[in-house]
């Protein structure tokens, strides 16, 4: 029977506020490490496309790289 969970990334190489872009074969994904809480989003931003994996964290919010919109991590609610 197949699995429905992939490994994609080890805890050990994303410590606590970091954010890492994991691709995978269909999409990619915006791994977080809020305080030992993982969280995924889409990878790419709504705006235009911009890799929300490469933004800066700031407590809950993600700030996307390419023009600065943010977005709250647990919920993936746009804060621009
Ligand atoms: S592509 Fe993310 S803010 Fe423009």
């Amino acid at each position: 029977m197949p699995s429905h969970f992939i490994t994609v990334a080890n805890i050990e190489n994303l410590p606590p506020g970091t954010c890492k872009n994991i691709e995978t074969q269909d999409w990619g994904i915006a791994l977080f490490n809020l305080d030992g809480q993982i969280y995924a989003l889409d990878n790419t931003c709504p705006h235009a496309g911009g890799p929300l994996g490469e933004g800066t964290i700031e407590g809950e919010h993600i700030t996307c790289p390419w023009h600065g919109w943010k977005f709250h991590i647990p919920t993936g609610i746009c804060q621009a």
